[in-house]
């Protein structure tokens, strides 16, 4: 998410009642401040596994930070000028620190290598409070949990929240090998034997873990959880279309996932003001229509909420998201991430 993404959604003021568990119901407020942001003190910033450093922040003077639950995730202004959100992965309990789980990513943005490499213990960043765009519904008892690689980073909290409320979960962890896997010898602890399986495909998708039998039905209502890689995702969405939408929840790591190389520009038009608008290949329509002052309630921008869901009616969309059951999308389309495979839709806006 760029700065001027998260800018803009602060001064959009909004906040949902709930989480993803009840986007049906979801309410978005107009009136609810922005979260605060902080100055901590970094306490530590150290490899866990091959490139993936944890880093935690603590007040400078010792004062508790605001609360959050599993799933949360803090933006952290990073040195080299980015600003960069990441789930948290401590027990929420816990209102002395906060901890995240950075990988660096090699072809990406910079932000993680700026994280991981120009901050050390002592070093005070500036952090936006705790946001919870994928908790969990608090009335489920059983949750499945599958993460692909970093994607675990928000399954660690749910897994310790899960277990002070006894509750039960299952996680199915995909990751490349051993010394790629954070948090593996607290997962591989004789306690969680029968709930955690990690599954090592050697960068191999050959190897890849067989979710169907996993996903063919949904066991004593559970809730699943995913979060990972966008090919990860979309082939869980795709094995759950089974499943009632509202148990099935996903979280992306960036917008920049859903962009491909041979998109082509498109036209929106907006029915309530016939106004067409150009969309590039490097914007969304979420973007392009608040440069033109709309103002759109939006919360992840990766596809995974349902906020910005949007009537479509006329035209055809290139879905993108993660969210919509396949009867859904002759008239619906998510504008944060979805785009036109015609040259020109028509959205009620
Ligand atoms: S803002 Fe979350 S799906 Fe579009």
């Amino acid at each position: 998410m760029t700065e001027s993404t998260v800018v803009a959604k602060q001064r959009l003021e909004i906040a949902l009642d709930c989480c993803h568990f009840c986007l049906g119901e979801s309410r978005i407020r107009m009136t609810t401040p922005p979260p605060q942001t902080m100055k901590l003190r970094v306490t530590r910033n150290e490899a866990i596994a091959d490139g993936i450093n944890i880093v935690e922040f603590r007040d400078a003077v010792g004062n508790e930070l605001p609360q959050f639950s599993a799933g949360a995730h803090i933006a952290i202004h990073v040195p080299n000028g980015m600003l960069r959100k990441y789930s948290l992965c401590n027990d929420p309990a816990e209102r002395d620190r906060y901890q995240v789980a950075v990988k660096r990513e090699i072809n990406g943005r910079g932000g993680s290598c700026s994280l991981i490499d120009d901050v050390k213990a002592g070093d005070e960043l500036m952090v936006i409070a705790p946001v919870n765009d994928f908790g969990l519904p608090p009335r489920a008892q059983e949750f499945l949990f599958i993460a692909g690689g970093i994607g675990v980073t928000p399954m660690m909290a749910m897994i310790r929240q899960v277990i002070a409320e006894g509750k039960r979960f299952r996680l199915f962890y995909c990751s490349r090998s051993p010394e790629t896997t954070a948090f593996r010898e607290e997962l591989t602890a004789p306690q969680f034997k029968d709930m955690v399986t990690i599954h090592y495909d050697q960068g191999d998708p050959s190897r890849s873990l067989d979710l169907r039998p996993i996903l063919a039905e949904r066991k004593n209502r559970e809730h699943l959880y995913c979060c990972g890689p966008r090919p990860l995702m979309e082939a869980v969405r795709a094995m759950t279309d089974h499943w009632s939408p509202t148990a099935v929840h996903f979280e992306a790591f960036s917008e920049a996932e859903t962009h491909k190389p041979d998109d082509k520009p498109f036209k929106v038009r907006l029915a309530r003001s016939g106004a067409v608008l150009d969309i590039s290949t490097s914007t969304t329509i979420l973007e392009v229509l608040r440069e033109h002052g709309l103002e759109v309630p939006s919360s992840c921008e990766t596809g995974t909420c349902g906020i910005c869901r949007t009537k479509l009616l006329a035209g055809e969309a290139d879905h993108r998201d993660l969210v919509l059951a396949e009867h859904e999308r002759k008239d619906t389309i998510m504008i944060c991430v979805s785009r036109a495979r015609s040259d020109q839709i028509t959205i009620d806006r």
